[in-house]
C-alpha cells in the first residue's frame, strides 16, 4: 500500500473523550471512529488489525479440532423463552418487534440458537464430540459503555461450543480449549493467564477467564507471581489427548490466581507473601463448561450406546476479538504510540522515502516495495511529500514494528536504515540484506535462496 493512495486519517490533537492510551491511540491513529455510544466503525487500519487477529483465533480453533460456521446476530425471543433467559438476561439485551409484531433480540451470545442447530441435526452419540464456533458481532446494551472497543456495546466476538456425551469428555473439551486460548493469545505477543473466575448469566462451575495484566484493567486480580514466568510456546500438543491437555491445563491453574469475584483470602495467604501480587487485568476470553443447563431444558438430546435419550454435556468459550485490538495497545505502546507485535501488524514493515521526487530515493523505495510485496508481505509505502519529521512521527503513531528508511545520502554509500519500533535502534544496511532481514522476521523465504 501506498500511503498517498491509502485511508488513514490521523489525528494530531488528542481526543479529550479518550481517556485510556488504547483509545486515544485507535482515535488518533485513524483505526476507528464512533458511530453512536459503543458502537464504532472500523476504518481501514484498524479493520486491517481486527482481521489479522480474527485469523489467529480461526487458525488455532482450526488446529484444535473445532468447526467453523456462522450465525446471524438477530434472533428470536422464543428461543430464549425455552431456555429461560429471555426474562433473566435484563436491560443489557437490545430487543426489538419486527413487522409481523414478533419479538426479537441482537444475539449478546448463541448458547441458545447453537442448542436449536444441534437438536435439530444430531441424534446419536456417534456424532460426537462436536465442536462449532462463530466469530460474528454480538450487542450488550452495557449501562457505561467506555474506553473505545474495550466496553463496546456491539462487538467483535468468537464464541464456541462443545457437545460431549459424558462430563468427561465435555470436560477435555474444556481443556483444549483453553490449550488453543494460551496458543491464540501467545501468537499475539500477549501473556493472558487464566484466572478462577464466576460463572455470570452463562453459568456453571468450571470456568475460567484470561486476564491480561493493564493498569487500565477493569477486573482487579490477585495470583501467585510464579504465573507469570509461564510460557506455552511452540511446544507440540495432541489436541486429542486427554493427558496432554489436563496436563496443560494443570500446570497453567494449578497456582493461585483469581479475579475478585472469587478471590478467597484465606487461600490465598498460603503462597509466600513476596510472590502474592494484587493487579488490574483486561478480560479477553473466557471458558465454561456448564453441563445439561441448556441441553435439558431445550431437548438437546443423543441416544447413548445402550439406546436411551440423554442430554448432551456443553460448554461455552469466548474470545473478545475486538477488545483484544485495545488489550494489545494497553500492553504494548510508547509515548509516541501504537509498537504492534510482528503477530498482528498491520502493515508488515513501513518505507520512509526521505526524498520524495528524487529519481534515485524514489527507485530505491519501489525496489524496495516490490521485494518485499513479492515475499507475500504487506509494506506501507510513505510516498507523500510530507517533511521527514511527520513522516516518522505518522510511523511510530501507528505502530508498524520495523520501518525501511531511504534517502539520498545513505543511497551514495549504498545503505538504507532498518528500524525497530520496539527499541528504536537502526541499523544501516544493503537494501537487499534490509529485505533479507524482513523475511527472515516473518518466516519468509526469499526467492533464489
Ligand atoms: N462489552 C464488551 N465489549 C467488548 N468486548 C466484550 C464485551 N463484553 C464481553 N467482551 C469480550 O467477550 C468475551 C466473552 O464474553 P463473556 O460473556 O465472557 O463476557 P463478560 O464476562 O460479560 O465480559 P465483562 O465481564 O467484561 O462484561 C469476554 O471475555 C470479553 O473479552
Ligand atoms: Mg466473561
Amino acid at each position: 500500500m501506498r500511503l498517498s493512495r491509502y485511508f488513514l486519517p490521523v489525528l494530531k490533537e488528542t481526543p479529550s473523550e479518550a481517556q485510556i492510551v488504547s483509545h486515544r491511540y485507535m482515535l488518533r491513529a485513524g483505526m476507528i471512529k464512533q458511530a453512536s455510544a459503543g458502537i464504532y466503525s472500523w476504518l481501514p487500519l484498524g479493520f486491517k488489525v481486527l482481521k489479522n487477529i480474527e485469523n489467529i483465533v480461526h487458525e488455532e480453533q482450526i488446529r484444535a479440532g473445532h468447526i467453523p460456521m456462522l450465525m446471524p446476530t438477530l434472533q428470536s425471543a422464543d428461543l430464549w423463552r425455552e431456555s429461560g433467559r429471555y426474562d433473566d438476561y435484563g436491560a443489557e439485551m437490545l430487543r426489538m418487534k419486527d413487522r409481523h409484531d414478533r419479538d426479537m433480540l441482537y444475539g449478546p451470545t448463541n448458547e441458545e440458537l447453537i442448542t436449536d442447530i444441534f437438536r435439530s441435526h444430531v441424534g446419536s452419540y456417534k456424532d460426537l464430540p462436536l465442536t462449532l464456533y462463530h466469530v460474528q458481532w454480538k450487542f450488550r446494551d452495557e449501562i457505561r459503555p467506555r474506553f473505545g472497543v474495550m466496553r463496546g456495546r456491539e462487538f467483535y466476538m468468537k464464541d464456541g461450543y462443545n457437545f460431549d456425551l459424558t462430563k468427561e469428555d465435555a470436560l477435555h473439551a474444556y481443556n483444549r480449549h483453553l490449550v488453543s486460548y494460551l496458543r491464540t493469545y501467545e501468537r499475539m505477543g500477549l501473556q493472558a493467564i487464566p484466572m478462577r473466575a464466576d460463572g455470570g448469566p452463562i453459568g456453571g462451575d468450571y470456568t475460567h477467564e484470561f486476564l491480561v495484566l493493564a493498569e487500565t484493567g477493569e477486573s482487579e486480580v490477585f495470583y501467585d507471581s510464579e504465573i507469570t514466568d509461564l510460557k506455552f510456546g511452540d511446544r507440540a500438543i495432541d489436541y486429542d489427548s486427554h493427558a496432554e491437555c489436563q496436563a496443560v491445563l494443570e500446570e497453567f491453574t494449578s497456582r493461585y490466581a483469581r479475579t475478585d469475584e472469587t478471590h478467597d483470602e484465606e487461600i490465598f495467604a498460603k503462597v509466600p507473601e513476596a510472590r502474592r501480587r494484587q493487579a488490574r487485568g483486561i478480560e479477553v476470553g473466557q471458558i465454561f463448561y456448564f453441563g445439561t443447563k441448556y441441553s435439558e431444558p431445550m431437548g438437546a438430546t443423543v441416544q447413548d450406546a445402550e439406546g436411551n435419550k440423554v442430554p448432551v454435556h456443553m460448554g461455552s468459550h469466548g474470545i473478545g476479538v475486538s477488545r483484544l485490538l485495545g488489550a494489545i495497545i494497553e500492553a504494548s505502546h510508547d509515548d509516541k504510540g501504537i509498537i504492534w507485535p510482528e503477530g498482528v501488524t498491520p502493515f508488515h514493515c513501513g518505507i520512509v522515502n526521505l526524498k520524495s521526487g528524487d529519481a534515485e530515493a524514489d527507485a530505491a523505495c519501489e525496489a524496495l516495495y516490490a521485494s518485499i510485496t513479492a515475499l507475500g508481505l504487506e509494506p506501507l509505502y510513505d510516498d507523500t511529500n510530507e517533511r521527514a519529521g511527520g513522516k516518522f512521527a505518522t510511523m511510530d503513531l501507528i505502530g508498524l514494528p520495523w520501518r525501511i528508511t531511504v534517502g539520498p545520502r545513505g543511497l551514495k554509500n549504498g545503505v538504507v536504515e532498518l528500524t525497530s519500533r520496539r527499541t528504536g535502534e537502526s541499523e544501516e544496511l544493503p537494501p537487499e540484506e534490509a529485505v533479507a532481514r524482513i523475511a527472515a522476521i516473518y518466516n519468509k523465504v526469499l526467492p533464489g535462496a
